[in-house]
C-alpha cells in the first residue's frame, strides 16, 4: 500500500513523532511504501471559502499557489494517508487544519446528485497525542474526522489517541504496542 502520513506537529522529534516513528517502522516492515510530510516546513494557507473548486471536477481545484495543491495531489496518489497531530485546544494543529479545510477543493456537488471527489476509494486514519486523558479532552479531533469521510467518499481506516504524554522519553513498551496494533489495523 502507498501510505502518506501528514505530520502536523512542529516538534521533530516530540510526541506525535515518536508514536508515528513506530507506526512508520511496522508499515515498511509489513512491505508498505510509507512516506512523510512534515507540514511545518510548508508554506500553507488556510481555506478562502472563495468556492471556486467547486467548478472544477477532475483535478485539484484550489486557486491558491501555495504548498498545500502538491500535498492534495500526494493525497490523491496514495491508497491510505495518515493524519497526525499533537492535539491543540481539543483539536488538531493549525497546519495539519489548513490541509483539512483545503481538502474541500477534492469534492464536488456534495448532498447533491452526482456527488464526485478525488479521494473516493482512499483510506484516511488518525493519530493524535495529548497531554490529557481521553475524557472531555480528545473526543472533538475524532468526532470530526469521523465526519470527514462523507465529503471525501474515503474509508475510515482507524484512528488513535495516545493520552498522558509527556516527554517522547517517558513512553513505554505499551505505547509502541499501540502504535504497532494501529499500524496492522490501518492497511488491514
Ligand atoms: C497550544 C497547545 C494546546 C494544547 N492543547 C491540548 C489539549 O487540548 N488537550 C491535550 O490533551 N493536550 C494539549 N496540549 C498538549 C499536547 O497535545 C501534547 O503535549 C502533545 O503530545 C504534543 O505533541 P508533540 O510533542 O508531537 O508536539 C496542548 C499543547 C499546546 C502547545
Amino acid at each position: 500500500m502507498k501510505i502518506l502520513a501528514l505530520q502536523g506537529s512542529a516538534r521533530k522529534k516530540g510526541n506525535t513523532a515518536k508514536v508515528l516513528g513506530w507506526v512508520e517502522e511496522e508499515l515498511i516492515a509489513r512491505g508498505h511504501e510509507a512516506a512523510l510530510v512534515y507540514l511545518h516546513t510548508k508554506n500553507l494557507n488556510g481555506c478562502m471559502g472563495c468556492a471556486k473548486c467547486k467548478n472544477v471536477v477532475d483535478d485539484v481545484g484550489c486557486v491558491q499557489k501555495d504548498d498545500v495543491p502538491d500535498i492534495l495531489l500526494q493525497m490523491i496518489a496514495s491508497d491510505l494517508v495518515i493524519f497526525a497531530s499533537p492535539l491543540y485546544f481539543w483539536g488538531v494543529s493549525a497546519q495539519l487544519k489548513a490541509v483539512i479545510d483545503r481538502t474541500y477543493s477534492l469534492y464536488t456537488r456534495y448532498h447533491e446528485p452526482g456527488h464526485a471527489s478525488l479521494l473516493e476509494g482512499r483510506r484516511q486514519a488518525l493519530l493524535v497525542t495529548g497531554a490529557g486523558g481521553w475524557d472531555n479532552n480528545a473526543e472533538a479531533a475524532f468526532t470530526a474526522f469521523g465526519r470527514i469521510h462523507k465529503p471525501h467518499k474515503t474509508i475510515h481506516a482507524g484512528q488513535l489517541y495516545v493520552g498522558s504524554c509527556t516527554t517522547p522519553a517517558d513512553m513505554d513498551a505499551s505505547v509502541r504496542e499501540q502504535a504497532v496494533a494501529f499500524a496492522r489495523r490501518i492497511t488491514a
